[in-house]
């Protein structure tokens, strides 16, 4: 039977595989970590108290990174170079998504609008984030090798996601809220978009490598296409909504440590 646990088990049974998977999640944490950082160091005077969440939510991403650097050192396996189309991180920013690297290559500070849309990108990227590490840790909390790093990762994700609600609400109420409603339905329209030619060019490498059949590549092809045109009717409207989260000052504190990983 194919299911999404049989499919992940497939993936992290064969070393090639395995480390395409792990490759890929650790550029897109480690540039996640980049970006982070960089907007915490142009944060504008005026939001000045927001810099030590975002350099604690940079921190997290670069941790990430280096769990799954740390989980291909074990089984003695060397990251392979990222395949451009699986770039999700890149395909995003690429795509006039969230704040353009050559913005944050300079040193000019941001401008408020700025914070607002690297929040609604925060808010919609991490709204998968913490949905792709919930699946995972559902299916591999018990893991002997995953397990320990995938439940943290999934935590950090979640508390990314709460952050994100709470300040856009904060700067909704101080008259905001049309340009983050904007922003949120054009980040959320164009990351379904990414994330499904994403996952296509993913699925085709992990094909290529496990050596599926065309009915089995078919299936999981047309699987992808489905997700999709759920997300453009209706899903969409999951990642642009906001609510005020249980976990407040989710990313209030330093980062949390990965003794044995990071
Ligand atoms: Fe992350
Ligand atoms: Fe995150």
């Amino acid at each position: 039977m194919l299911s999404a646990k049989s499919l992940f088990q497939e993936i992290l049974d064969n070393d090639e595989s395995f480390r395409l998977f792990c490759s890929i999640a650790a550029s897109g944490e480690s540039q996640g970590g980049w970006e982070n950082a960089r907007i915490a160091a142009l944060v504008p005077q005026s939001e000045r108290a927001l810099a030590p969440k975002i350099t604690r939510h940079g921190a997290d991403e670069d941790k990430h990174g280096r769990i799954f650097n740390a989980l291909m050192k074990k089984r003695g396996l060397e990251p392979v170079p990222v395949p451009p189309e699986t770039d999700y991180t890149m395909l995003l920013e690429q795509g006039g998504i969230g704040l353009a690297h050559d913005k944050l290559k300079a040193d000019q500070p941001l401008t408020v609008q700025d914070v607002v849309t690297y929040l609604a990108h925060s808010r919609v990227t991490e709204q998968r984030a913490s949905e792709q590490m919930e699946l995972l840790r559902k299916h591999f909390a018990d893991h002997p090798d995953l397990g320990r790093a995938v439940k943290m990762i999934s935590h950090d994700e979640d508390n990314h996601l709460a952050y994100c609600h709470e300040e856009l609400l904060r700067f909704a109420r101080a008259g905001h809220g049309r340009a983050i409603r904007r922003t949120l339905r054009e980040t959320a329209l164009a990351e379904i978009r990414i994330y499904r030619d994403v996952s296509l060019a993913v699925m085709s490498h992990m094909g290529r490598i496990l050596g599926w059949s065309r009915p089995k590549a078919a299936v999981l092809v047309a699987g992808i296409h489905a997700v999709y045109a759920w997300e453009r009717c209706a899903g969409w409207r999951r990642m642009v909504s906001l609510k005020m989260p249980e976990r407040r000052d989710a990313l209030g504190g330093p980062t949390t440590t990965a003794p044995g990983f990071a």
